[in-house]
């Protein structure tokens, strides 16, 4: 009796010390980042700019404040451990190419976007400085894990929300080929180590190990397939004349769901018999570029609508659509309605459920150079 007592007290000694030397451990195995210099200033007339550049193009998603989630699940642009670890490529990397497959297109001129070079380097500057955050230097090298056993960390802790195959649930796609291309090793492991503050995602340093956490990144890397980078042939944008498809034919009849939304099914069949119909792409007009529905109009949210619903007939039916599935078709029907338009309709799938569901669109010629940059 009197020796299991020792051996008890022994033993909670014992669990004691071994609570103390994880803990210690613990404490001293934190990482210390080394600070970075800051990015460059921006002078008053541009940082003007790019505020106001982000109204136009990003409060939709992205949200008033940059806290994000005002629609799509579009993550928060304020987060202190994006910006100290992201600024370049984690910002304008996908703010001027986009992530293909999800609602976040591509905002730079060179791809049909609306943005200059330097407007997107500025509105990259712009958010860093707003975030408040300081940069810290981050290691370009590899992580090295075990890619196994980082799988069953990754089923356990972060499949809920990234989706069992990285692909997004309500969180960013980690297995997306545009964001691993350009996410290094040392970023991923960051976000993970720290969370992002102010969002769903909690930092992991408390709850996993470093190894863990190393674990965890080297199977997020292991997902990355190889990226095709294409360079996509400019088209030009349809004239105000070739606005409406079919213009003799009768217009369709849609059953509409809430008064408003439309199925890809009952879209297509109006399309495949040839009925009257002006279609709206709302998105930005670089992922127009990419792929649309044939006789589609860009006619993105971010553009004067007054000035350009002067070209759109009020009779004809109209049919807006974007990815997002629905927030900036809903957003331009809006609008339009405002403006007197009443024979208007939303596509409720949106062009990646239209896609899914087998449905043609028309595709950019693309001079295929493959590997990542
Ligand atoms: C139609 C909605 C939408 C609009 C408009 C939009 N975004 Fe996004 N954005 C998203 C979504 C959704 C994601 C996450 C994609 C993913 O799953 O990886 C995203 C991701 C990003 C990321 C990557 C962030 C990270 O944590 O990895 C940046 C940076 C970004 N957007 C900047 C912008 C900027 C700047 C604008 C305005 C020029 C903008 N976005 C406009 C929806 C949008
Ligand atoms: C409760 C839901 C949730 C869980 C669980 C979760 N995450 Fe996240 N994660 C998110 C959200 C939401 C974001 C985007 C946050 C933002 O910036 O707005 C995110 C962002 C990230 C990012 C940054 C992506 C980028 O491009 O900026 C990485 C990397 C990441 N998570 C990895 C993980 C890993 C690994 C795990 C498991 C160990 C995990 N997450 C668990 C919700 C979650």
């Amino acid at each position: 009796m009197s020796d299991s007592l020792t051996r008890n007290v022994a033993r909670s000694r014992f669990g004691a010390a071994l609570a103390f030397v994880l803990v210690s451990t613990a404490a001293w195995a934190e990482r210390v980042y080394e600070p970075q210099d800051p990015p460059r200033e921006l002078t008053p007339e541009q940082a003007a700019r790019a505020a106001e550049n982000y109204r136009q193009y990003c409060v939709l998603c992205h949200g008033e404040n940059r806290e994000g989630y005002a629609n799509d699940h579009a993550p928060s642009l304020r987060s202190a451990s994006l910006f100290e670890s992201g600024v370049p490529h984690a910002i304008l990397r996908p703010l001027s190419y986009g992530r293909e497959g999800t609602a976040m297109g591509g905002y730079l001129d060179e791809i049909g976007g609306p943005m200059t070079l330097d407007e997107v380097w500025d509105l990259t500057y712009w958010l860093f400085w707003e975030s408040g955050a300081e940069r810290v230097r981050l290691s370009e090298a590899p992580v090295s894990g075990d890619i196994e056993r980082g799988r069953q960390v990754y089923l356990d802790n972060c499949a809920a929300c990234h989706g069992e195959q990285g692909e997004g649930v309500n969180a960013p796609a980690l297995a997306n080929p545009s964001a691993l291309a350009h996410n290094k090793d040392e970023f991923i492991r960051y976000a993970i180590e720290k969370g992002r503050q102010g969002t769903p995602m909690a930092p992991f340093s408390g709850t996993l190990s470093e190894a863990d956490i190393d674990n965890v990144t080297a199977y997020i890397r292991s997902l990355a397939g190889e990226e095709v980078i294409g360079k996509v042939e400019l088209r030009s944008l349809p004239e105000p004349e070739d606005y409406v498809i079919n213009p003799g034919a009768p217009d369709p009849e849609f059953a509409l769901k809430d008064d408003r939304y439309v199925l890809a099914a009952d879209l297509n069949e109006a399309m495949v018999s040839g009925k009257r119909l002006v279609l709206l792409d709302t998105r930005v007009v670089s992922v127009w570029q990419r792929a649309h529905l044939a006789g589609s109009v860009p006619f993105p949210y971010y553009s004067d609508l007054e000035e350009k619903v002067g070209h759109l007939p009020k009779d004809v039916q109209i049919v807006a659509y974007c990815s997002c599935p629905r927030a900036a078709s809903d957003y331009v029907i809006d609008r339009l309605g405002e403006l007197g338009f009443h024979r208007t309709a939303v596509l409720y799938e949106g062009i990646f459920g239209w896609m899914n569901q087998g449905f043609p669109v028309v595709r950019a010629d693309v001079a295929e150079t493959r590997g990542s940059e």
